[in-house]
């Protein structure tokens, strides 16, 4: 019997990773009548949803009341360049400004207008002051708020768990193997519905903001499972991440900055993003802000250690202390700046993965029966470049959806049979790596591999550099087959790299694969070898899928916007002509 085999739990709805996502589904689950259970790869509470500091992007029009869903929808499809899905970002708009208020009356402490209102800031490309802010601590709020409900929604929680293989009955995803960190021992979770919330991929490319558990795992488990991945090019690079010391380079510095009026300054002191974006200058959205500090770089008007500053020092200590305290704090503490008094200096960082598993706007479904996926994870909201603030946004809306419509599939179904050799299969290749002597080191090919994309897939790409870094991954994945470890399965960290380097693989391989194929430029995805949009290109998504064994790369349509939704763009122009 299985359970004598292996600790087994079962529940109907297997909620996969506990950053916003997986909280908010877990507790739609379970308020939907379903028995959760919930595995995180660390500690509750340590998730990238913390890395969105600045705000959730909701149009409550607290502010500006000019604000509402419809500015929203706009600003993220012209964000996203139009390959976004509109259904889901007509979702995100409308339901947003619902999931904050739910929030609050959970507990979050957001700031506050003198009337009692929440606050809202600016943030890149929203057109409005649309973010609700908790200082520049937003996204740690949130885990907060989220994790205290979850647990008093009766769910089970499973932490330091690393999930390996989904496991499928017929095609329809029937549970989940993996093992404990802490001690290597075995685990299957019988499942009548998953839903994987595992965040972004981040670590694949050595500078980022992602901490070390964003190693596309989810990402990895769905595509091997036969789920089908989208627009895996489309990488979001925060502009401003920390770039000095060595030992911080990649950490995040909050939008916040400048959505609180921080503005960007070359060597020269010369306010660049004037050039780049005459109208939004520092608040630009992302991908062209990315550029532009990559750009000055190029041409020898960066910093010493190949950045741009950032300065905020005019709005003086008492607000850059009150707004602003977690980055006062970052820079006085890990660069002995005070951001008070001097500028910051900062660069383009791996902050979000605009790509991945596809699924349906309404359901978080995704092509296999039973498996359900949301957050960062997912595909479809953000299209070729993310606004600021609408990750948030994204993990409410679409966390609940997943956590419904998982609760809903399990009431209706029953569980899938788990084949017991099958979880032995995975457990032997599990262990395979101790049987090997003297073979490849999973931290050297890790760090090979990170290099790797940075040098070959970054902000700027080009088909030459993007072929040969198919070859860098190509050739790693063959080094992989000879990963050795030493030790036993008690808290070996080497093991475990083993596994997130074979995620990192098969994510790797989708984001170089996709962005050879769409040759044009649109959002992340900066070619310089075809630098304008492609028509034919904004008219369609790139799946990545995997068929038999391999990884395959073709186009889906992307569906024409209906009459209402596509009348607020006309509407706009119509506005702007009158204006004129
Ligand atoms: O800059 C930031 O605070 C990040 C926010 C986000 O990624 O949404």
């Amino acid at each position: 019997m299985l359970s004598d085999m292996y600790e087994t739990h079962a529940y109907d709805v297997l909620v996969v990773g506990a950053g916003g996502s997986g909280l908010r589904a877990a507790i739609a689950a379970a308020e939907g009548g379903a028995s959760v259970g919930l595995v995180c790869k660390s500690l509750l509470g340590k998730a990238h949803t913390v890395m969105a500091e600045g705000g959730v992007a909701a149009a409550l029009g607290n502010v500006d009341p000019e604000d509402d869903w419809r500015v929203h929808f706009k600003d993220t499809m012209r964000g996203g360049q139009f390959i976004n899905n509109w259904r889901m970002v007509e979702l995100l708009a409308k339901e947003a400004p619902e999931r904050v208020d739910e929030l609050e009356r959970w507990g979050a402490l957001f700031d506050r207008m003198p009337d009692g209102r929440i606050n809202q800031r600016p943030f890149g490309a929203h057109t409005y002051r649309r973010l609700c802010h908790v200082g520049d601590r937003t996204g740690l709020e949130l885990i907060r708020t989220l994790q205290y409900k979850a647990i008093h929604c009766g769910i089970g929680v499973h932490m330091e768990v690393t999930l390996t293989r989904l496991l499928l009955d017929d095609g329809r995803a029937a549970g989940a193997f993996g093992y404990y960190r802490e001690d290597g021992r075995f685990v299957v979770f019988k499942a009548k519905v998953i839903v994987l919330a595992t965040g972004g991929f981040g670590r694949v490319y050595n500078v980022t903001s992602n901490s070390w558990e964003c190693t596309g795992d989810g990402i990895a488990l769905a595509y091997e499972a036969g789920a089908q991945l989208m627009d895996m090019e489309m990488v979001q690079f925060h502009p401003t991440g920390m770039v000095w010391p060595p030992g911080v380079r990649g950490i995040l510095v909050t939008e916040a900055v400048r959505g609180d009026g921080g503005i960007l300054l070359n060597a020269k002191g010369e306010r660049f993003m004037e050039r780049y974006d005459p109208v939004k200058k520092d608040l630009s959205s992302r991908d062209v802000t990315s550029r532009a500090i990559f750009l000055e770089v190029q041409a020898g008007r960066g910093t010493p250690h190949e950045g741009v500053y950032l300065d905020i020092t005019h709005r003086g200590p008492e607000f850059i202390k009150k707004r602003l305290p977690g980055m006062y704090h970052q820079f006085l503490r890990l660069a002995d700046v005070d951001i008070t008094k001097q500028p910051m200096e900062v660069g383009p960082t791996i902050h979000y993965a605009m790509g991945g598993v596809r699924v349906a706007a309404e359901t978080a479904a995704t092509n296999v029966p039973g498996l359900y996926a949301a957050g960062e994870l997912a595909c479809g909201v953000h299209g070729a470049n993310r606004l600021g603030g609408n990750a948030l946004a994204d993990l409410l809306v679409f966390g609940k959806r997943a956590g419904e419509a998982a609760a809903a599939y399990a009431r209706d179904g029953s569980a899938g049979r788990i084949d017991e050799h099958e979880c032995d299969v995975e457990a032997a290749r599990l262990l395979a790596p101790f049987e090997r002597e003297g073979g490849e080191n999973p931290y050297v090919l890790q760090e090979e591999l990170q290099s790797a994309m940075g040098d070959h897939c970054g902000i700027r790409r080009n088909e030459l550099q993007l072929s040969a870094g198919l070859g860098r991954v190509q050739e790693l994945r063959e080094r992989s087959k000879r990963v050795s470890v030493r030790g036993s399965r008690l808290f070996n960290a080497g093991w475990h790299t083993t596994f997130d380097f074979g995620n990192m693989l098969t994510v790797c391989e989708a984001i170089v694969r996709c962005a050879i194929e769409r040759r044009e430029s649109r959002g992340a995805q900066w070619r310089e070898d075809y630098p304008n949009k492609d028509e034919a290109l904004g008219k369609v998504n790139l799946i990545a899928y995997n068929d038999g064994g391999q990884i395959h790369v073709t186009t889906a349509p992307i569906l024409a916007m209906p009459a209402e939704l596509a009348s607020l763009f006309e509407e706009e122009a119509a506005d702007v002509g009158r204006r004129a």
